[in-house]
């Protein structure tokens, strides 16, 4: 069931362009308007919701805080994204006009569960997107949005989590549309977007060769950083939480701007660095600062692995080896540019003798809290 793959997690790697391309089937009508009548929550009642509050864990709260980008650009509508271990055992302010998203593949994590609970108590409604059928979350929520991403396996999250960033793509884009807002005219063109995600994907999987070559070379190595600014930021720290789970090496995910702040201490010759690159189109400026950074660490003697799109040449002069993805817009960008270092786990846990899809000490589901 492995599908000539090595493991589960190899697989289900390779399932992704199908898990966007499920999550997005079905969702648009003739008129190529976003469809989401099996979420059962009142239109009226998504209009006047004046906060997002997205809760999580692991993983899945990486999803969730690519969406904050999206959703709050998108909408115009805060949202903000907690760990639901952390929610709930404040005193969060939510109320009718919150709408709580509870994102999490089994449905079974007890943090997120108890978070739903919390939440409804105080009278906010509950949307969760969710990979598993007839789990509690989707059971204890107001609403459902389902991943179709199939069944995960492997301890690590790979597709459940590309899932879950279509999914709340697809919630905001389904906001924007009933709110009418002014960034509706730019649905259409980013849902076609979304749609080439997969082939997209599919390219990237087609090119490995380069990173696992590069995974093998580095089985000895004892730290790893992941920069990313933007959405790049929780690609970043998804990948380290990759390279943790697997391969048992100490791995840091940081906010690229936050560098000069404390982390760029660390780099010492040879440290070895991932930096997520946005796109040259678009944000500009955004650009340029994180190729200064890839400069500042380079000049520190940071061995540098640049994730980057296709034609991007800007970061040539500063990268040891470059990655590179099919051009996207940002927004969507985290789709492709996780792709390598979810890989770059899998094959140097692998180069390690190490078992990918049940790593030490690690449950596929937690179900305490
Ligand atoms: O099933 P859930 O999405 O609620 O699980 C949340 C986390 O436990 C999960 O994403 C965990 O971090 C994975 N091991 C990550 O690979």
């Amino acid at each position: 069931e492995k599908g000539g793959y090595p493991s589960f997690m190899a697989k289900e790697i390779h399932d992704q362009p199908r898990a966007i391309a499920d999550t997005l089937l079905g969702r648009t009508d003739a008129a190529g308007h976003l469809v989401l009548d099996e979420m059962k929550l009142d239109e009226s009642e998504l209009r006047s919701i004046d906060k997002i509050v997205v809760i999580s864990c692991g993983t899945s709260a990486y999803a969730g805080q690519v969406a904050k980008y999206a959703v709050e650009h998108w909408c115009r509508i805060p949202v903000e994204v907690e760990y639901a271990h952390e929610f709930r055992y404040r005193d969060p302010v939510v109320n009718q006009r919150t709408l709580v998203v509870a994102i999490s593949q089994s449905g079974e994590t007890m943090d997120t569960i108890m978070a739903v609970r919390h939440a409804r108590e105080q009278g906010a409604r509950v949307l969760a997107i969710c990979n598993t059928h007839g789990s509690t979350i989707p059971r204890e929520s107001d609403a459902a949005l389902y991943t179709h991403a199939g069944p995960e396996i492997a301890v690590a999250s790979t597709k459940a989590f590309l899932a879950q960033i279509t999914a709340c793509y697809l919630l905001g884009l389904y906001l924007a549309q009933i709110r009418g807002n002014k960034y509706a005219d730019e649905i259409a063109d980013v849902l076609q977007q979304l749609h080439e995600v997969p082939a997209k994907v599919q390219e990237v999987l087609d090119g490995l060769e380069q990173v696992r070559a590069l995974a093998r070379s580095m089985a000895d190595t004892r730290s790893v950083l992941f920069l990313g600014r933007h959405v790049g930021y929780p690609v970043a720290m998804e990948g380290a939480l990759k390279l943790k789970e697997l391969a048992y090496i100490h791995a840091e995910g940081f906010a690229a701007g936050e560098l000069k702040h404390g982390p760029i201490a660390l780099i010492e010759p040879g440290q070895p660095v991932f930096v997520v690159v946005p796109s040259p189109r678009g944000r500009d400026s955004l650009h340029a600062k994180i190729v200064s950074n890839i400069q500042e660490i380079r000049a520190r003697g940071a061995r540098t692995i640049v994730i980057a799109e296709d034609g991007d040449t800007d970061v040539e002069p500063y990268a040891d080896t470059v990655l590179r993805v099919p051009q996207t817009s940002t927004l969507l960008s985290p789709l492709l540019t996780i792709v390598p270092l979810q890989v770059f786990a899998c094959e140097l846990a692998t180069a390690k003798g190490l078992d990918v899809d049940q790593p030490r000490n690690l449950a596929k589901s937690v179900t305490v809290e």
